[in-house]
């Protein structure tokens, strides 16, 4: 274990992990507030893990179904929010073609491959109502700081214990969108505006799953820039 994360589980995560919560809970609230703008109806939040887009996201619009996969993260996600809450996969969603106006999902294309995304995109579609629009963001692979260059190797997979694919570039989803019959896209860009501390960075990487031997590796950068979220972009697909 990191001799910071260390120090830190002897402290009980306190200030570190506080920290990490506020910024997050912050940045959540700001993506949801630009979303919301384009949410209307019967809305379907998919892969939310957590739900902390959710719970944001039910301020705007209560009509809202969130769904993962994960038994564990649906476990949490109950506990979270007072969303209606479904288990399923993106690839087969369990709901009747024009069930929703809305499907909006946040930090889950890294899990798809092409053929998961494409087959999700189908999906997506058939199961909007005419005229429904998705909505899909995630960090834009390009950094514009070393500090968020960070963020973005933890992602790739030979530096990361989850099985993640890629960083999709919004154009490569909306060619496969095209192809799942969406006819109109529109993109839209979110500054998280989070900054890490190197403290805070190493308990971040280490929550989402990066090797320790990267952050070993990226520890000299992350004393000098700490680390920076990048950008998200998010892309609105009719
Ligand atoms: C990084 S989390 C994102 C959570 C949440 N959307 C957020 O913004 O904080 C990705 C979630 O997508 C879910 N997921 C990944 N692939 C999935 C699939 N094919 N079908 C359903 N859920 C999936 C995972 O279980 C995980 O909870």
């Amino acid at each position: 274990m990191h001799e910071v994360l260390r120090v830190l589980t002897r402290e009980g995560l306190s200030e570190a992990g506080v920290a990490l919560q506020e910024k997050w809970r912050r940045g959540y609230e700001g993506l949801a507030q630009l979303m919301a703008q384009h949410i209307y109806g019967r809305v379907l939040e998919v892969g939310a893990g957590r739900g902390q887009l959710t719970l944001e996201l039910l301020r705007y619009h209560q009509n809202l179904i969130a769904l993962d996969a994960s038994p564990g993260e649906l476990f949490k996600l109950k506990k979270s929010c007072h969303a209606t809450v479904v288990a399923g996969a993106f690839e087969a969603l369990p709901f009747a073609g024009g069930s929703f106006d809305c499907v909006v999902s946040n930090f889950t294309a890294g899990w798809l491959n092409e053929e998961h995304m494409a087959s999700a995109l189908k999906e997506f579609k058939r199961v909007l109502a005419k005229g429904g629009v998705a909505i899909l963001s995630d960090f834009y692979p390009e950094a514009r700081s070393k500090a968020e260059k960070v963020a973005l190797l933890q992602g790739l997979p030979e530096n990361n214990l989850l099985p993640s694919e890629k960083w999709w570039h919004p154009e490569e989803i909306a060619a496969l969108a095209a192809r799942a019959g969406f006819e109109e896209k529109k993109l839209a860009f979110y500054d998280w505006g989070i900054r890490f501390t190197r403290e805070e960075a190493i308990l971040q990487l280490t929550r989402w799953h990066a090797k320790q031997e990267f952050i070993a590796r990226v520890d000299a950068l992350l004393s000098r820039y700490g680390m920076a979220l990048p950008q998200s972009y998010v892309l609105m697909l009719r």
